[in-house]
């Protein structure tokens, strides 16, 4: 598979669809290359490789190490660092950070959450040729602010509000826009709405492409899924089982056996 530029990932608009997955690190990215359009470094990697609560607390730094990671395993990939809370709040601000990620990384293109209100921080990150993703609906970073995660898009009154943004972010220069957590119909008009690509989660099958969070969709995280993901593996249990075995067996002496032996 030849690797994904900005202009290639454009021109996907409206045909064949999209396929973005997250990955934290080297491993997982080279099992992902190849496979999938992008790999997106999301600051989801404070929940999935963490154990936080929520995104708030990944730092620019953890950012740029696992970008550098996964850049690392994932050589002929279209690489996204995501952008974390607290690093973007002004233009100049902005620039310094996302200068960093691409100075410090290989990563093509950085993800912005944020509507109208981040257009300014996203002109400037374009003009200075940073290619960016933007990131509308749902947004994990105002999980604190808006008391929990809201799905989006509910009324026309809120669906004109996301393509105002998507439009605003897409004129500002996002060559491509992930939606969240909205209606699907919402996210239909958007789509239709913008000439850059649509990337939904939890958004329904109407986008230019999905993505969605590798330690959900292989079934590593124990408890209950939201709604949109689909699990295509039972990571969690077919790993538990795995070491289990190896545990009985170190325990009744039959590993190592005559094949694992010098
Ligand atoms: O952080 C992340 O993994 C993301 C995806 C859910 C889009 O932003």
């Amino acid at each position: 598979m030849k690797k994904q530029t900005v202009s290639t990932l454009l021109k996907r608009k409206g045909n064949e669809k999209l396929t973005v997955i997250t990955a934290y690190d080297a491993l997982f990215a080279s099992i992902f290359e190849d496979v999938v359009d992008c790999i997106l470094v999301g600051d989801s990697l404070n929940m999935s490789f963490a154990g936080k609560e929520d995104t708030l607390s990944a730092t620019l730094d953890q950012m740029i190490y696992h970008t550098q990671a996964v850049c690392n395993g994932a050589k002929n990939s279209f690489v996204i660092c995501d952008i974390p809370f607290g690093t973007y709040y002004e233009p100049k601000v902005a620039l310094e950070n996302c200068i960093k990620v691409f100075q410090q990384t290989p990563a093509d293109a950085v993800k912005i959450e944020g509507g109208k209100e981040k257009s300014e921080v996203i002109r400037l990150l374009t003009q200075n040729s940073i290619a960016v993703v933007g990131h509308i609906g749902l947004m994990p970073q105002n999980v604190r602010s808006e008391g929990g995660y809201k799905i989006k898009g509910k009324d026309q009154s809120d669906i004109n509000r996301l393509i105002e943004d998507a439009k605003a972010i897409e004129d500002a220069g996002a060559f491509m826009i992930v939606i969240e957590g909205v209606k699907p119909e919402a996210a239909q008009a958007v789509t239709n709405a913008v000439s850059v690509p649509t990337i939904g989660i939890g958004a329904g099958g109407d986008t230019d492409g999905q993505v969605l969070v590798w330690s959900d969709m292989l079934g590593f995280l124990q408890g209950s899924y939201p709604k949109f993901v689909k699990k295509y593996l039972d990571g969690h249990n077919i790993v538990k089982q795995s070491v289990q075995n190896y545990v009985e067996e170190v325990k009744n002496k039959t590993f190592p056996s005559q094949n694992e032996t010098y």
